[in-house]
């Protein structure tokens, strides 16, 4: 779907969720790849763009990958950083940072949940970020699970750790691995106590970060999505917003504080 070719659609927002935002005392948000599309960033699952259709996440995004072929496993990553690198930010992501802003200048507490390891988020300006798979822009020792800021140069490809001389890897998290205890943590509190809980460009089929919109849902949040495409969640969501995050998200901070 090449969304620089369609037409600018104004989405028009429900006035009861304009409303609820502006009265929010706590609100969370849950991205995906989706938020990062329109920066070049590939999704994931995307019939033929996505990275799943041109690559076999088992040859790349597993332990078992990283044991067979490190080389090629580490190499992969080194295209996808410099791939985020060369992004920026898109509305979308601005908009998020400007929702946190408003949000917690009138005292509400705001929580943003991401999928995505590009760092884009925070490269926009948002401030709480809970990243759940990790930061492509981290290494860590793959014995000792620890983040590795440099080594020493060496032509060996990945580099060894420089404390244990394990390999070193991509602070990410792959299939098959737990993720970062403190952030599931937070992620899921956040989606627990939330009054507001917004689902932004995920497909929703990879757990656990699939089921915190329906957490939110059992604790009583009204819960919105936003996404061109249906997911398991679209159902169940009060509000559906379909579009591009790119478009939508600034169109909703605009719609709820015109003033700023
Ligand atoms: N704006 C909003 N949503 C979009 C846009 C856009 N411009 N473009 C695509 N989308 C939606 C798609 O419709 C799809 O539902 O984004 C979603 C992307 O889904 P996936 O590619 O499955 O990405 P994600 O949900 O983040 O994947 C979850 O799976 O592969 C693992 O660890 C990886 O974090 C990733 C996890």
């Amino acid at each position: 779907m090449n969304l620089q070719r369609m037409p600018l659609v104004l989405i028009p927002i429900p006035p009861d969720f304009i409303n609820s935002l502006r009265s929010a005392r706590r609100v969370a948000v849950l991205t995906g790849a989706g938020v990062s599309a329109e920066s070049g960033v590939p999704t994931f699952r995307e019939a033929q763009t996505g990275l799943w259709a041109q690559f076999e996440p088992t040859d790349l995004a597993t332990p078992q990958a990283f044991e067979r072929d490190p080389q090629t496993v580490w190499e992969w990553y080194a295209w996808r950083r410099e791939l985020v690198a060369r992004a920026e930010p898109n509305p979308g992501h601005l908009a998020l940072a400007a929702l946190e802003t408003s949000l917690n200048r009138r005292g509400a507490h705001f929580t943003l949940i991401t999928q995505n390891v590009d760092g884009l988020h925070q490269r926009a300006g948002s401030q709480n970020v809970v990243e759940l798979h990790g930061n492509l822009s981290q290494t860590k020792c793959s014995r000792e699970d620890r983040v590795v800021e440099s080594w020493p140069p060496t032509r060996r490809v990945p580099p060894p750790c420089p404390h244990c001389g394990a390999l070193l890897r991509p602070d990410v998290v792959w299939f098959g691995e737990a993720l970062p205890r403190e952030a599931l943590a937070a992620a899921e509190r956040a989606a627990n106590e939330s009054d507001i809980f917004i689902s932004v460009g995920t497909s929703g089929v990879v757990e656990p970060a699939a089921s915190l919109p329906f957490a939110a849902l059992e604790h009583g949040a009204i819960v919105v999505e936003i996404n061109p495409e249906a997911t398991p969640l679209t159902p169940l969501a009060a509000h559906v917003l379909t579009g591009p995050s790119g478009a939508v998200l600034p169109d909703l901070v605009k719609a709820v504080w015109p003033e700023g």
